[in-house]
């Protein structure tokens, strides 16, 4: 049988692998999706060649990540559980659209996995490749194997001429996964939620306390609710994302620290770096302050923590996740204009912001002559109705 594994090229996907062809002895065809993780994925070709792989696909999938994947993510403001800006969560629905597009090219029946039985991401790719086959077989050997331990493990990569770098010989030191969006790491050093996370484990930032003293001030053009432009340059979805990127790194934004509810049912500790991210969503929500009427504004702040779970959950592809989507884009019409921002030492500040397509007044909420734009005396009725109720409540309670 043939299978399309998910092959990140590190030590775990090639164990599985190896596992696949060994134990199940499936023909593997590996599928290594470059979604901005940094470093390079030709040394993930080079070893799954090593790996007897003939089929080898790396894809680089960056731009559909960034403007089909979390662009519309981000015209929700979607945050999971108030804090976490969804980084890993987003990027699933996308890897398995490809799994389950090579496995029809390649007549391969399954796809396979390198997420554990424990976690959010099992959920997210076997949700995601049932939307879109309804008859593809998943195969998650980390629920499969009789690997009891990490020293199992290593011995089953000994066994099988698997190349162990040095710094994973012993315990693996934490779970790490990244791309554009962020860099997630979970386990280990972080079990303990009350232990300090080393600075070691951070990747994509440096700390706020070692960032500049100096304010970077930037602008970010929008249009439909998208950014479209930096500093007055237009660049590609996934061309303005690093570059957004690049100045929270230096500035020491985006650091979360966060105890989660995962989807299976345990809570989690994780430490995110969200540089990019953390800039855009208060870009977005700036530009939408001017830009959104208020009853759009707060229906789409009400749903938001619905579709944000949706997102979580592994839901993409589920029809209620595109129902809240077209709601989101409707609201996101006119959400266009500039927004200046100073960047400082871990902090994002909105210093400015500018439309065409502005429901801002400055005739209507000016404290000096408004020359008969607002009639003070129509707030009187306003609230002597708005009141009534409560005065009819007050009226009994003095009874
Ligand atoms: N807890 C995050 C989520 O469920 C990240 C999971 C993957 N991260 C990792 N370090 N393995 O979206
Ligand atoms: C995993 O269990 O593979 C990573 C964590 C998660 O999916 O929540």
């Amino acid at each position: 049988k043939k299978v399309v594994l998910a092959y990140s090229g590190g030590l775990d996907t090639s164990i599985i692998l190896k596992w696949l062809q060994t134990e199940l002895d499936a023909e593997v065809v590996t599928f290594t999706a470059d979604l901005g993780q940094g470093g390079e994925l030709e040394p993930a070709r080079a070893k799954a060649e090593l790996l007897g792989i003939k089929d080898i696909r790396v894809v680089d999938v960056r731009e559909e990540f960034v403007s089909d994947f979390v662009f519309p993510m981000f015209r929700a403001n979607a945050l999971y559980e108030g804090l976490y800006l969804l980084g890993t969560s987003i990027a699933r629905p996308l890897i398995s659209k490809h799994l389950v597009q090579i496995a029809h090219e390649t007549g391969a029946d399954a796809i396979a996995h390198g997420a554990t039985g424990k976690g959010n991401d099992q959920v997210r790719f076997e949700l995601s490749a049932y939307a879109l086959d309804p008859d593809i077989k998943v195969i998650a050997p980390w629920r499969d194997w009789s690997f009891k331990s990490r020293t199992d493990l290593l011995n089953f990569a000994q066994d099988h001429q698997i190349p162990v770098p040095k710094d994973k010989q012993g315990e693996a030191p934490f779970s790490v996964d990244a791309n554009l969006l962020h860099s997630s790491s979970e386990g280990k050093v972080l079990e303990d939620p009350w232990a300090e996370p080393p600075e070691y484990v951070h990747q994509r930032t440096v700390s706020p306390m070692d960032a500049p003293d100096e304010v970077t001030e930037i602008t970010i053009e929008f249009a439909k609710g998208d950014p479209i432009a930096l500093n007055g340059e237009k660049l590609s979805p996934a061309t303005l994302f690093a570059r957004l990127n690049d100045l929270g790194r230096d500035n020491g934004i985006g650091r979360l620290d966060l105890v989660e509810n995962r989807f299976v049912g345990m809570k989690s500790r994780g430490v995110y770096e969200t540089p990019g991210g953390t800039i855009l969503l208060q870009a977005h929500r700036a530009i939408e302050q001017i830009t959104l009427d208020r009853g759009a504004g707060h229906l789409k702040d009400e749903i938001m923590p619905r579709y944000a779970e949706l997102i979580y959950n592994g839901f993409w592809f589920a029809p209620e996740r595109e129902m809240l989507q077209a709601l989101i884009d409707k609201s996101q019409e006119k959400v266009e204009g500039e927004v200046r921002l100073k960047l400082y030492k871990g902090n994002v500040i909105v210093t400015g912001r500018r439309s065409d397509q502005s429901l801002y007044s400055d005739a209507l909420v000016t404290f000096e002559d408004d020359r008969g734009a607002y009639d003070q005396k129509d707030a009187e009725g306003f609230i002597r109705l708005n009141g009534l109720r409560l005065r009819t409540l007050a009226a009994r309670n003095r009874r």
